[in-house]
């Protein structure tokens, strides 16, 4: 099944309930971009936002860690109700303990690497991972131009995923919409990450839909 899951980055935080309320009814994940501005160039939001945003989710909330020191703040995004959780490879020397304090605070745990870091740098770690972050553009800003390579990791990292009889659905963000949407599922993704696409489309339903295949 494919899950969409609208990156809140682009909503009008002016009117945030009205993009919380598209994903409720539309969409199936939260996506929530966490920038430190040290690991990427660029600072999002914090603690009090996804704390509102979890107060009136009906859908699963997936953190997406831009961060240094991802492990420090684990804790927190689990208790803010965070159901997925992911951290950069390029942010840490060994990700395996940091995995293991995902799930052990109850979290899904995802590695995320941007698209210049050979996908063959997430095998090692595969076995401990509940889902893999690929980026289709380098983290840090909504609204970047899709980076078509991105397919033929999908794919490369599909193989390896199935080959080992792994059940680890592969995540895509950055620059996704219904045009590209097709490709990366059939390359093997199961989870699109869209943030302008969604919601800067005059009909977000339809946008949903179009990247479902529907
Ligand atoms: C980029 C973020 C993405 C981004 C996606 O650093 O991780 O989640 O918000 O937004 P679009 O779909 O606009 O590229
Ligand atoms: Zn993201």
């Amino acid at each position: 099944m494919i899950q969409i899951a609208p990156s809140m980055l682009a909503a009008d935080f002016l009117h945030l309930s009205e993009s919380v309320e598209t994903v409720n009814k539309y969409a199936d994940i939260f996506h929530l971009d966490i920038m430190d501005g040290m690991f990427v160039p660029n600072i999002s939001f914090g603690f009090p936002v996804v704390e509102a945003i979890a107060k009136v989710a009906q859908k699963p909330m997936d953190v997406h860690l831009m961060i240094r020191h991802p492990e420090v703040y684990i804790e927190r995004f689990a208790a803010v109700g965070a159901s997925m959780i992911s951290f950069h490879l390029e942010a840490c020397h060994d990700p395996e303990p940091i995995l293991g304090l995902v799930r052990n605070n109850g979290a899904k745990a995802g590695l995320v690497i941007n698209p210049d870091k050979p996908v063959e740098s997430l095998f090692p770690y595969l076995e401990n991972c509940d889902f893999i972050l690929l980026m289709s553009v380098f983290a840090g800003f909504g609204g970047q131009k899709f980076i078509e390579e991105t397919i033929v990791r999908v794919r490369t990292l599909r193989e390896e995923i199935d080959r080992r009889g792994l059940r680890c659905p592969i995540e895509v963000d950055g620059g996704i919409n219904p045009q590209n949407a097709p490709l990366l599922i059939e390359a093997g993704a199961e989870i699109l990450v869209a943030g302008s696409s969604v919601f800067r489309s005059s009909d977000p339903e339809s946008t949903i839909n179009a990247m479902r295949g529907l």
